[in-house]
């Protein structure tokens, strides 16, 4: 196997020919942060909270999807890689729906927890939200777009784990928004309900169904928010 030699913060590393900056970095114990990057599964440089310092290159480049190369130099913490990727996260929250005490995943986001581990305090860009969809209607899985990072990670599993592939990207640029065909509900595509894309999610955008959620929200929203499963102990009126 053809081996590469090359230097992560000054740190000497040998990896075989073809690995990435983030796998060679992860050899030595250095600590990238991602969010798209799903090994072998979603490795498509999607979300650059990856993004490393490479000697002799232009720009930042995306560690998860850059291949080493002999006697490369990488920086992976400089100020300029910090300023990038606390700029990407902040436009990322920006756009998200931040009702985090009361999301499923509280305490166990990797959004939030990136935004904890980059000193985030306050968000300063303000502006459109894209258009969102809550979808309730499979009978096990929630999506709700408003809290969805674009990562992608559902759909590769989906696809390559599952070979399902019942959601993909649809639209471009800010109206980008991960669904079943034409924006279906789940309920009215080929879904098999495994779950799968919730487990690979990394934040509250996909959630195991439950049925007092639909009602809270028909009572919050009753032209919204159809009911058409009510949980046995619960009476709507
Ligand atoms: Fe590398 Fe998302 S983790 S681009």
């Amino acid at each position: 196997m053809e081996m590469v030699t090359l230097t992560i913060d000054g740190e000497k590393v040998q990896v075989p020919k073809g690995t990435t900056i983030l796998e060679a970095a992860r050899k030595i114990g250095k600590k990238i942060p991602t969010l798209c990057f799903l090994k072998e599964i979603n490795e498509i440089g999607a979300c650059r909270m990856c993004v490393v310092e490479v000697k002799g290159a232009r720009a930042l480049q995306a560690s998860c999807v850059y291949p080493v190369s002999e006697g490369m130099e990488v920086f992976t913490n400089t100020p300029a890689v910090r300023e990038s990727r606390k700029i990407t996260l902040e436009l990322l929250l920006s756009d998200h729906n931040l009702e985090c005490p009361t999301c499923i995943r509280n305490l166990n986001c990797e959004l939030q927890k990136l935004a904890e581990e980059l000193g985030i305090k306050s968000i300063h860009f303000e502006g459109e939200k894209h258009r969102s969809i809550y979808d309730d209607f499979s009978p096990s899985i929630v999506r709700d777009t408003s809290k969805c990072v674009l990562c992608r990670r559902c759909v590769s599993t989906c696809h390559k784990v599952q070979g399902v592939g019942v959601i993909s990207p649809n639209h471009r640029g800010f109206e980008t928004m991960v669904a079943p065909v034409f924006d279906m509900s789940l309920a009215d595509v080929a879904c098999v309900n495994c779950g799968q894309c919730i487990l690979a999610c990394p934040v509250g955008a996909l959630k195991e169904k439950d049925d007092t959620d639909r009602v809270w929200k028909a009572l919050a929203d009753p032209e919204k928010h159809v009911i058409v499963q009510i949980a046995p102990a619960v009476r709507v009126s």
